[in-house]
């Protein structure tokens, strides 16, 4: 059985991750979707809403889990006994970024592989920063993320507006 990991902050997930996981099934039996908290980024939606969005978005596909890691994934890999890091790559300007990790990752443990998928091109323009700045204005979210996501953000910009 293989398994595969996609790591990242998801803050908060878009149809470009949900199409990168719908993809990583033609390759692995099992995925985690794997939610770091990233306090870093700041995130708009704390770890448990990150989380409970991508289980919600996620419901039709029965071999794809959804977790909360912490601390380096190179251990959460060992620990789970995952076969291989799955990150998407839109375009060139994701590549360099991409590379730096995977090649750290490998070097805390040599056996880490990293598998790069490309999301279908209508995605590969979407980030969920971008996605965040269209919500903030009150643009139009239904083509770029799954309905629980979209009435999220309409729901926290709202509240930072009152
Ligand atoms: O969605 P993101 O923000 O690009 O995801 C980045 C993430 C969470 C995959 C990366 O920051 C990560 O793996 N963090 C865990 C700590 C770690 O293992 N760091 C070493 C590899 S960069």
């Amino acid at each position: 059985m293989k398994i595969g990991v996609y790591p990242g902050t998801f803050d908060p997930i878009t149809n470009g991750h949900l199409d990168l996981i719908r993809r990583s099934l033609h390759i692995f039996d099992r995925v985690i979707v794997a939610v770091a908290p990233n306090p870093k980024k700041q995130p708009l939606f704390d770890i448990h809403e990150r989380v409970a969005m991508i289980k919600e978005a996620t419901r039709d596909l029965p071999y794809v889990e959804v977790e909360i890691f912490e601390g380096l994934l190179a251990e959460y890999m060992k620990r789970k006994g995952v076969h291989a890091i799955i990150r998407g790559l839109r375009a060139i300007s994701d590549f360099e970024h991409e590379f730096m990790m995977a090649l750290l990752n490998r070097k805390l443990d040599s056996d880490v592989e990293t598998v790069f998928l490309m999301p279908s091109e209508e995605y590969s323009y979407i980030t969920s920063s971008a996605i965040k700045e269209v919500a903030s204005y009150g643009g139009l979210l239904k083509d770029f993320v799954p309905p629980v996501v979209a009435r999220r953000l309409r729901e926290q910009f709202q509240k930072k507006q009152k």
